[in-house]
């Protein structure tokens, strides 16, 4: 294991409400190290996303914390966390350029807005052709990979995505999952993804925290590798990953409440 680069302890989030305070999450605990993904599954309503927020802290925890290790040198200033919510969200007025470049534009990362750091990611991206384009003009990979894009412009350590792919056919999402490994193994990046999809995790994850719910805990972590697999070893371990599928699957039967509709616990 390397160096940890996000470690999340104890973290518990409620809302207060009219019939008292609803429990989203509840003791969690994650660490990840540099490099490596971390994949969190989960019943729709379990709070994949809600911890999400929080560990960007757009959100605070109720209880609970979330460290991320200190940055070095130039990357000081650039904030650590890029996030990529599932609706791209892209803004049609502007171009594939300008929505990337819109993450620079502003307060703490005005510094860091050179036409290279734009050109860079669109290159890398495989955004180069529709950059002068309008989001209603390119395709849902496309507009997913600007959505990535804009996360990690302001050279963040840490990305967290939110079911990123679950939109794209299967070719276009295995296509994608292949791109984000090697985004982030060339610019070193430290992920957390959700998805609802067990053979995405299995593919993508070093680490698979399954979440349940009522309410949501990170119930069972299976720790695949550690972030130094080749596609070639990721493709072989999937074959080989027969048995943490069927235990994934297992505990998502055991564990999650049939009922779509049940609710959080309500102290
Ligand atoms: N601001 C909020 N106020 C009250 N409840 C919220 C708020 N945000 C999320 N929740 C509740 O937290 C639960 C988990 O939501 P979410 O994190 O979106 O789950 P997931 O991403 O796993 O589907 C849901 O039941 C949702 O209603
Ligand atoms: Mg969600």
């Amino acid at each position: 294991m390397g160096t940890v680069t996000l470690r999340v302890t104890g973290a518990r989030k409620a809302y207060h409400g009219t019939a008292g305070d609803t429990i989203v999450f509840r003791d969690v605990d994650l660490t990840v190290s540099r490099g490596e993904i971390y994949v969190l599954l989960g019943p729709s309503g379990c709070g994949k996303s809600t911890l999400l927020r929080v560990i960007a802290g757009l959100e605070s925890a109720t209880a609970g914390q979330v460290e991320i290790a200190p940055s070095e040198g130039a990357e000081q200033r650039a904030r650590p966390v890029g996030v990529a919510f599932q609706d791209p969200l892209l803004l049609p007025w502007l171009t594939v350029a300008e929505n990337v470049a819109l993450g620079l534009r502003f307060g703490a990362n005005r510094w860091a807005w050179t036409a290279e750091a734009i050109d860079g990611i669109l290159g890398d991206f495989g955004l180069d052709t529709v950059r002068d384009a309008y989001p209603a003009e390119i395709s849902g990979g496309q507009a997913q990979r600007a959505n990535l894009g804009r996360a990690i412009v302001t050279r963040p350590r840490i990305l967290l995505c939110d079911e990123p792919f679950g939109a794209l056919d299967p070719r276009t999402r295995a296509a994608m999952q292949d791109w984000l490994l090697g985004i982030v193994r060339a610019r070193g990046l430290t992920v957390v993804l959700v998805t609802h999809d067990v053979d995405e995790a299995l593919y993508l994850g070093d680490h698979i925290g399954l979440m349940t719910r009522g309410p949501g805990t990170i119930a069972h972590v299976w720790n695949l590798r550690d972030g130094r697999d080749g596609e070639a070893e990721r493709r072989g371990a999937l074959r080989e990953a027969a048995t943490v599928r069927a235990e994934i699957m297992a505990s998502y039967q055991s564990d999650v409440p049939i009922d779509a509709n049940a609710p959080n616990w309500v102290i």
